[in-house]
């Protein structure tokens, strides 16, 4: 059973509710309920406690980031259309002191222009996109490692 200290929340931001029908072609077709299950069953392998969560509005983005202090060692945020837009996202996730890693599943080079920065992603220690489900499921392989470490090396103490 994972304890709190490896449990992860996962943020889902805008229209990734639709998952699976919207744009499939960028998108693919694996809809946001097997996505999480597919990165829950992910997190028992690894040991970690996946909680996932989707919201449209930005201030409920900013409310779910809150929600990690105090309660998740890490996070893993999809920021969707808040990517290159939020200033209050990445503020949210600068008052964070646990390892955030920003992931999106199309390569936000190989798009758009307004598609080429990423506001949030400056707060985050990382940023894995292009790989479609498995930029979670890499994020998930990274944020185990590094809170297996952060385990051993305060153990030592
Ligand atoms: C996205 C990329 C964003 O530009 C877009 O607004 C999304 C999804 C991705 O996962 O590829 O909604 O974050």
């Amino acid at each position: 059973m994972p304890t709190p200290s490896r449990s992860v929340l996962v943020i889902h931001g805008p229209n990734l509710n639709l998952l699976g029908e919207r744009e499939p072609d960028l998108y693919g077709h694996t809809t946001l309920a097997e996505l999480d299950q597919r990165l829950r069953a992910l997190g028992a392998q690894l040991g970690l406690a996946v909680d996932c969560a989707q919201a449209n509005g930005e201030g409920a983005i900013v409310d779910l980031v809150h929600r990690v202090r105090g309660r998740h060692a890490a996070l893993v945020i999809n920021p969707a259309g808040y990517t290159h837009t939020s200033v209050a996202v990445h503020d949210a996730l600068r008052s964070l002191d646990v390892p955030v890693v920003e992931v999106h599943l199309s390569n936000l080079y190989a798009r758009e222009a307004m598609r080429h920065t990423s506001i949030t992603g400056a707060a985050a220690q990382g940023v894995i996109m292009g790989l479609g489900p498995a930029s979670y499921e890499l994020a998930l392989r990274h944020l185990a490692t590094i809170l297996t470490a952060e385990s051993e090396s305060t153990s030592d103490v």
